[in-house]
């Protein structure tokens, strides 16, 4: 293994400013005019999450360019308050599947008919707070309402039956695309029978993304959506695939709190209180999830009834979640902490997203056992705030150091560290931003 990464050895900071310039011009290489490509080939449009996180990237060196990111991702918003996974900015012929496939090319910009994990307000409180332009006061004006907007749209349109948390319908929503988490719910979807043309297997090895059984049933589910007409009750209702997942449940309550502080900023007394509301039953709903024998909490797949037991990543943004509430929840907190040392113990190189004892487990194949850059922060993220350092040091450095020996691939195998998926991926760039920024705040 490579010598950890000390803020407090001075060898390492003309080192460290030749890389943070490195990944500072991926961003700006990725950039399309205000919005920022994940990686040129395999992902040429604007997506959600990544946004929210490339934003954060941006101020670290050009705080009116982080800004755009986010107000150019909110321009693909539907009127019903729906913030898309994609937003198809400009046309590219390397990937698939486009606007046409999803039923979004009318619009304007067009987009995908699904969303992502709403990451975007916490990213804005963050983007806030670090502000040094004195123009966020101004940005948050506009934002704040179309993110409320979105917020309403999740718990409006997927839980129609105010159980206080939501559902997914696509894994592409989740972001966990071909996590073993989704094998059986995945199952019982039908296979899209019409012929189609994948993209991305000709960009990256095939060894790296998932299966054409998976893609047939991702196919299914949006010509599903389309034919629904995006009719919300109709695909409440009739969508093969319904999971409440919790890693994107976890993000939501996180958000609403964070959404909530824009709001008392701004003196919107009664939104701030909606979404205090939705944070604190959505604890309880999703004290439900709690496994006792697993000591974690596991998703739902609420078509079968099935709880979905796989040991993922997802249990540990229990912390960035903030579900961990009660005085009750200090022992479950302790809990999943073993089971977290246990996990990461599993891999030479930091926290997977499968663990390596799951059937179905694959270092190398997209979500199915890397190591993901983003999920190590977010959950270090949490960690930190909880007080428990020492485990969110350990993230941060080990995903420094894998950035740093393979270059900022978009994820990473566990056992070698090498480098798998896009190459010069933003939001891998952006976190190593992001991380050298902490490093330095953490300098004695
Ligand atoms: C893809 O195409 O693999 C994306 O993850 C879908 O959002």
């Amino acid at each position: 293994m490579n010598t950890p990464i000390s803020a407090s050895n001075p060898a390492r900071t003309s080192e460290e400013a030749s890389l943070a310039a490195q990944y500072q011009q991926i961003l700006r290489n990725n950039d399309r005019g205000g919005y920022t490509v994940p990686s040129a080939r395999l992902y040429p449009f604007q997506w959600n999450w990544d946004a929210a996180i490339n934003a954060v990237g941006w101020q670290t060196f050009d705080e009116p360019r982080a800004w755009q990111e986010v107000e150019l991702l909110l321009s693909g918003q539907w009127d019903n308050g729906l913030v898309p996974s994609i937003v198809f900015h400009k046309p590219a012929d390397s990937y698939f599947p486009g606007p046409k496939e999803w039923g979004g090319s009318h619009l304007s910009p067009p987009t995908t008919s699904i969303s992502q994990p709403p990451l975007l307000a916490t990213m804005v409180r963050k983007m806030y707070e670090r502000s040094r332009t004195g123009e966020a006061d101004q940005h948050i004006r506009t934002i704040v309402p179309q993110l409320m907007a979105w917020h309403r749209w999740w718990y409006r349109d997927r839980d129609p039956e105010n159980t206080g948390l939501v559902v997914s319908y696509h894994p592409w929503e989740t972001g966990s695309d071909n996590s073993p988490a989704w094998d059986a719910a995945l199952a019982a979807v039908p296979a899209a029978t019409r012929a189609y043309q994948r993209r991305d297997t000709g960009v990256v090895d095939a060894s790296m993304r998932p299966h054409k059984a998976e893609y047939d049933r991702f196919v299914y589910l949006l010509d599903f959506f389309r034919e629904c007409k995006f009719d919300a009750r109709k695909i409440y209702d009739e969508c093969p695939l319904r999971i409440v997942d919790f890693a994107l449940n976890a993000i939501l309550l996180r958000a609403n709190v964070d959404l909530a502080h824009l709001c008392d900023v701004l003196g919107l007394a009664d939104e701030a209180q909606e979404l205090r509301g939705w944070h604190a039953r959505g604890c309880i709903a999703i004290d439900r999830l709690w496994s006792t024998p697993l000591g974690r909490h596991v998703s739902l797949d609420t078509r079968s009834g099935q709880r979905l037991e796989q040991k993922t990543h997802a249990a540990f943004l229990a912390w960035y979640g903030q579900v961990f509430t009660g005085d009750a929840d200090t022992q479950k907190s302790a809990i999943l902490l073993q089971h977290l040392d246990a996990h990461v113990d599993a891999s030479l190189f930091s926290l997977t997203s499968t663990h390596p004892s799951e059937p179905g487990w694959d270092p190398r194949r997209y979500w199915r056992g890397a190591v993901w850059p983003h999920i190590n922060w977010l959950v270090a993220e949490g960690l930190a705030e909880c007080g428990h350092a020492a485990q969110a040091q350990r993230l941060r450095t080990d995903c420094l150091r894998l950035i740093q020996q393979s270059g900022p691939f978009e994820y990473f195998c566990p056992n070698t560290g090498e480098g798998l998926g896009g190459p010069d991926f933003s939001w891998t760039a952006a976190i190593a931003l992001i991380l050298f920024e902490t490093q330095k705040t953490q300098q004695p």
